[in-house]
Parts: structure tokens; C-alpha cells; sequence
């Protein structure tokens, strides 16, 4: 039997493990076994990385005597729509699977998303694994069991908590990932650093130029870092009552960029990146943090090419979303500023007046 390496997510009788590694996929399918007897099983992934991975998955399934159908989506957000749930849900009850069948999410966080949401309403869920190829998929989507479709009216509206029965993160699959993915996700890998571990701050400034042409022996090293904080985040909190916020660190503001721009220009990671420098700045204005600490994190973000501003055109538009976020309080936005880099604290009542000082700081 081959040897992998993990993080357990410690979530009592639903522990999982995020297997990761380089070239880690021939083992994984190896071991599906011991997660499901049934042969049976369905992959959803989306036409980008099926064409890279579909056949390489298709040959273990087969070596290992299991048979397969798959629906392959078209990438982008508009896919992670309640009809492709629906297509999805009537393709795998035409088949009759059964809940104990392996439900396969290849691709990143919009697969991820999208093929977790239909695992867990099939049949009341069944096995579902999540194969995720992108760096955000690898180091957060793909851990902690939140799953959900966009409807017309939000995104990620429709959803539950649905955890997964093991990652499978094959770091091999990094390497033919466009590198504004690549960098998206590293915005993701600072939040970690930042909301609770100073060591690996450090640890990214001093290897930052390896991590931008993902070197190969700091990515296992940065996937581990992030999965472990997640994993113990989400061991603590799994349905987001307290500490799991933290993990909201840059996206108060991020996500209210990216509405405020109809979802079109920024990458998510991109958003957080603005949004992390934001949560600086009004951690600075209300004098939680020094200006060093905001420097530090603007010539990291700078450094990987990530955006740290926007246009002065969408103040107004940034303003007005970020009263209708998700986990508003009334129309009062919870903020996760840092006290130092390595700590945050969740902050529910800041004036208008300092969040509007604080955007006038971001733009351009
Ligand atoms: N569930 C959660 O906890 C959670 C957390 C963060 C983000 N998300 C969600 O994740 C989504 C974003 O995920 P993403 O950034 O992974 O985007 P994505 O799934 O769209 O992938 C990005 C692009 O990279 C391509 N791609 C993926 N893997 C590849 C590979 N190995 N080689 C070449 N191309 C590859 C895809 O086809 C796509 O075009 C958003 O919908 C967001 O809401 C969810």
C-alpha cells in the first residue's frame, strides 16, 4: 500500500484527511476503498481540467476496476448555478447511484463548490471527494465542507455544510495552472499568515520568489501550513458561529469589490488582496495595528503582482455592497482586523464615516 502524507480535519465521527503531494493520484484512487465499497462513480469537473486530468483519472478508475460517468462544465462562476446542480442531480439519479458511490469533484473551487452542493443533496449526500487542482481549491475551498450554487440575486446563496470524505490534493496538478490563478490563490496563503501565524509571514517574505515560480519544494511546504490552520479553524467551528470568521480576513471588503463590479473583474484572490490591504488600513485608523505591518503586507502582495488598490470610480458602489454582505449585522459590516500579523480580532461596529476614510486610502 503506498504512504501519504495528510492534515486530519478533526471534526469527530466526520474526520477527514487532505492527502497532498506530487503525483499522489495513482494512491489516492488506490485507497478509495477504504471509503467506499461501491464501484460506481461520478466526476464532475470542468472542460479546462478535464483535458488536462480526465484521462489520467479515468485510467486509475479503470486499473482499479471501477467504472465512471462524468459532466464536465464550462469553467466560470455562471456554472456554479442551481440548473447545472439540477443537470447534475438528474444524471445521477437517471443512473440509479447509489448514496454510497463516490462523487468526484475535479477542478477548483467553482467545481468544488458546485459538485459538493450536489453530493450533498443526493439521496441526503452521498460520498463525495474533492480532487481540487487550483492553489485556492488545494489550500481552502476544498476544506471545511462549505458547498453552495450563485443564484441571480448572490453569490454562494444557496448552500449548506457538507463535508467531504477525503482531499485528494495532487500538487502535480499546479503546475499547468495560469499563473494569475496561481497568484490568486497566494492572496489566500498571506490570509492564513496573517490571521494566525507570524512564523509563516516570515516565512513567505523570505521565500517569496520561490513561491511565485512555485518551487518545488515550498509548495508542499505552504499547502501544509494553510490546510493545518484551516483544518483547525474548522475543527473548532465548523458551521461559522465564531472563530471560523477569522477566515473572512480580507474578504469584508473583497467580497464588496467583486459585487460591486458584477463578478467580472477580479479574481477572488485578487479582491481579498485589495480587501487584506483594507482591513490593514482601518486596523491602522483605529489604532489597533502599526503602518509597518500594513508596509510589510503591501510590498508581499505588490511583490507577487496582486492588486492592493482600485478605481476611485466604485468608492460609492464598494460602499453601498458592503452593507448588504452576507454576515452583515443589520447593515453593519463585521470586519476581521489584525492586532499584529498572526492575530485578528472580529470588529462589528465600525462607523461609516472610518470605512469610508479607509476606501478613500485604497483607491487609485
Ligand atoms: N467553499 C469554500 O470554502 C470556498 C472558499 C473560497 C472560495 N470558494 C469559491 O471558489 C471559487 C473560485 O475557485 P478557483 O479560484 O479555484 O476558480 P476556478 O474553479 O474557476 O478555477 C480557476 C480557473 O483555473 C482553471 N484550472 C483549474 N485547475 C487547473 C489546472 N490544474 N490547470 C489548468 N487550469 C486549471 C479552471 O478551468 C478555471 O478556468 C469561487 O466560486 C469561490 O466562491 C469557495
Amino acid at each position: 500500500m503506498c504512504k501519504l502524507q495528510y492534515v486530519e480535519v478533526p471534526l469527530k465521527e466526520r474526520n477527514y484527511r487532505i492527502y497532498y503531494g506530487y503525483d499522489i493520484l495513482a494512491c489516492c484512487v488506490q485507497k478509495l476503498k477504504e471509503l467506499t465499497k461501491d464501484k460506481e462513480v461520478f466526476i464532475v469537473s470542468d472542460s479546462n481540467v478535464y483535458a488536462q486530468y480526465g484521462s489520467l483519472l479515468e485510467k486509475l478508475l479503470r486499473d482499479h476496476g471501477y467504472t465512471w460517468d462524468s459532466h464536465i462544465i464550462r469553467p466560470g462562476e455562471k456554472s456554479k448555478s442551481w440548473q447545472e446542480a439540477e443537470i447534475i442531480l438528474n444524471k445521477i439519479l437517471e443512473k440509479n447511484l447509489s448514496r454510497n458511490s463516490a462523487l468526484l469533484a475535479l477542478g477548483g473551487g467553482i467545481t468544488g463548490d458546485l459538485a459538493g452542493f450536489v453530493a450533498a443533496l443526493y439521496k441526503r449526500g452521498m460520498t463525495f471527494i474533492q480532487v481540487p487542482t487550483t492553489l485556492l481549491a488545494q489550500v481552502d475551498s476544498s476544506v471545511g465542507g462549505k458547498v453552495a450554487v450563485n443564484h441571480p440575486l448572490g453569490k454562494n446563496m444557496l448552500g449548506t455544510f457538507y463535508q467531504p470524505a477525503a482531499v485528494w490534493a495532487d500538487l502535480s496538478t499546479l503546475q499547468t495552472l495560469p499563473q494569475a490563478e496561481w497568484v490568486a490563490g497566494l492572496a489566500e496563503v498571506l490570509k492564513y499568515a496573517v490571521i494566525k501565524d507570524e512564523a509563516f509571514f516570515y516565512f513567505l517574505e523570505e521565500q517569496a520568489d520561490k513561491i511565485w515560480s512555485r518551487d518545488a519544494e515550498v509548495v508542499p511546504h505552504i499547502i501544509r501550513r494553510c490546510c493545518q490552520i484551516k483544518a483547525q479553524v474548522v475543527g473548532e467551528d465548523e458551521r461559522d458561529e465564531g472563530l471560523r470568521n477569522i477566515l473572512n480576513f480580507g474578504h469584508t471588503i473583497g467580497h464588496a469589490l467583486e459585487k460591486a463590479t458584477g463578478f467580472t473583474e477580479y479574481r477572488h484572490g485578487e479582491a481579498v488582496a485589495v480587501g487584506m490591504v483594507g482591513a490593514l488600513y482601518l486596523a491602522e485608523l483605529l489604532g489597533m495595528v502599526n503602518r509597518e505591518s500594513t508596509d510589510r503586507v503591501k510590498r508581499l502582495l505588490e511583490q507577487w503582482q496582486l492588486p492592493t488598490t482600485f478605481s476611485s470610480s466604485l468608492i460609492e458602489d464598494v460602499l453601498t455592497s458592503l452593507q448588504y454582505d452576507k454576515k452583515s449585522l443589520g447593515k453593519q459590516p463585521v470586519f476581521i482586523l489584525p492586532e499584529k500579523l498572526g492575530k485578528v480580532v472580529i470588529k462589528r461596529d465600525i462607523s461609516r464615516e472610518i470605512i469610508k476614510q479607509c476606501l478613500i486610502k485604497l483607491v487609485k
